[in-house]
C-alpha cells in the first residue's frame, strides 16, 4: 500500500475560526494551542454550563502560568483571553471552518457529536477527531459529508509533545487532509500521515509497552520495579506514568482495542480495568515519584 502522504498544502482551506468539542483535558489544551498559534477566534463546548465553565478557567490558569514564565507578555495574554469562548450553543459554531472533538472514547458518541454539528458548519467545514484508536472511517460512516473528516490525533501533554497523526480513510478528501498538515505545521506539530489502521502508528508502539508492563505486574512484578526499568532506557516516564498522564480509562480502551482487533499481539489486562475505575491508582511521594499501589488499589 502507498504510505499516506501530505497532499498540495495549496489545497488547503483557510481557518479563520475553530470549533473544538468537549471542554476535557485535551480538549482544553487544544483550545488554547489553536487560539495561541493560529491567533483565530476559538470556541468550546460541551454538554454542560458547568463543564465548559471547568474548560475555560483551565485554560485561563494554563494562559497565567505561561505569562508568569515569561513566555506571553500581557497584551498577547489578554488576546488569547479574548480569542477562546465557550457555549452551549451549537449554532455559534455555524461560522467555523474548522472543527476537533476530544470527547468520550466511544463511537457512538463521537458519531451524535459529529451528525450534530453537520447541521450547523458549512458544507465544506472540515472536521477532525481525536479518537486514539477507533476507525475514523466508521465515526465519519454517519456523515453527510464523510470526506471532510479526518483523524487529528494529538498527545498528552499537548503543549509539549511535537507530534500529531493525521489520519486518512478512503473516503477523505485532498482539502480535508491538506488542511490538517497545514494546520498542523502552523501548530508547530510535526505531522506524521497515518492509515485509519487500529491504533495507527504510536498507539501499536505504545500499547505493546504498556500492555507488556501491565502483564510484567500481572504476573507478580512490583509496579516500581517495573517503572525503575524504563529509567536506563532513556525514557522520559515509566509506563504506569505514561498510563497515569494518559488516563487509565483511555490507556484500558486502548489495549481493548487492540487485543480485540489483534489478539496474538496484544494483551489487555483484566487488572488496568479494575484500577481504571478508582480515582486514584498509584501513591506518590511529595515530589511526584510513584512510590507504590494507592490504598484504594492494594484493596
Ligand atoms: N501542560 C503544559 N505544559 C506542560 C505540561 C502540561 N500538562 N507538562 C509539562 N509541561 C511543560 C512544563 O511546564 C515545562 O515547561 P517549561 O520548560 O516552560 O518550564 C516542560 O513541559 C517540561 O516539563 P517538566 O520539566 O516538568 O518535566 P519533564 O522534563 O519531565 O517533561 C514530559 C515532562 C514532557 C511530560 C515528559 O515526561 C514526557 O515527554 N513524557 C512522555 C509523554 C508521552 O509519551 N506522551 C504520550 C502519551 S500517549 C497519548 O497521549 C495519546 C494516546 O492516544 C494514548
Amino acid at each position: 500500500k502507498r504510505p499516506v502522504a501530505a497532499p498540495d498544502k495549496d489545497l488547503a482551506r483557510p481557518v479563520t475560526k475553530v470549533g473544538v468539542i468537549g471542554a476535557g483535558l485535551m480538549a482544553s489544551q487544544f483550545a488554547l494551542l489553536f487560539a495561541r498559534r493560529l491567533q483565530v477566534p476559538v470556541v468550546i463546548t460541551d454538554v454542560s454550563a458547568e463543564r465548559v465553565d471547568k474548560g475555560l478557567s483551565s485554560i485561563r490558569d494554563e494562559i497565567a502560568k505561561l505569562e508568569q514564565k515569561g513566555r506571553l507578555d500581557g497584551d498577547a495574554a489578554n488576546r488569547l483571553r479574548a480569542l477562546v469562548t465557550g457555549t452551549t450553543e451549537k449554532a455559534e459554531f455555524s461560522d467555523c471552518d474548522f472543527v476537533i472533538e476530544a470527547v468520550f472514547e466511544e463511537t457512538a458518541v463521537k458519531q451524535q457529536v459529529f451528525r450534530e454539528i453537520e447541521q450547523f458548519v458549512a458544507e465544506d467545514a472540515i472536521l477532525a477527531t481525536n479518537t486514539s484508536s477507533l476507525s475514523v472511517e466508521e465515526i465519519g460512516s454517519v456523515l453527510a459529508h464523510p470526506e471532510r473528516l479526518i483523524g487529528f490525533h494529538f498527545f498528552n501533554p499537548v503543549a509539549v509533545m511535537p507530534l500529531v497523526e493525521v489520519v486518512r480513510t478512503p473516503q477523505a478528501s485532498d482539502a480535508a487532509v491538506s488542511t490538517a498538515f497545514v494546520v498542523a505545521k502552523a501548530l508547530k506539530k510535526n505531522a506524521i500521515g497515518s492509515a485509519d489502521a487500529p491504533g495507527f502508528i504510536v498507539n501499536r508502539l505504545l500499547a505493546k509497552v504498556m500492555g507488556e508492563a501491565a502483564r510484567a505486574v500481572d504476573e507478580g512484578a512490583a509496579l516500581t520495579d517495573v517503572e525503575h526499568a524504563f529509567g536506563p532506557l532513556g525514557l522520559p516516564m515509566g509506563p504506569f506514568e505514561l498510563i497515569d498522564l494518559v488516563g487509565w480509562k483511555v490507556a484500558a480502551h486502548v489495549q481493548d482495542t487492540m487485543a480485540t482487533h489483534f489478539p496474538d499481539r496484544f494483551y489487555s489486562s483484566p487488572n488496568l480495568h479494575a484500577l481504571a475505575e478508582l480515582d486514584a491508582p498509584l501513591e506518590r511521594d511529595k515530589k511526584g515519584r510513584i512510590t507504590g499501589w494507592s490504598k484504594e488499589a492494594k484493596k
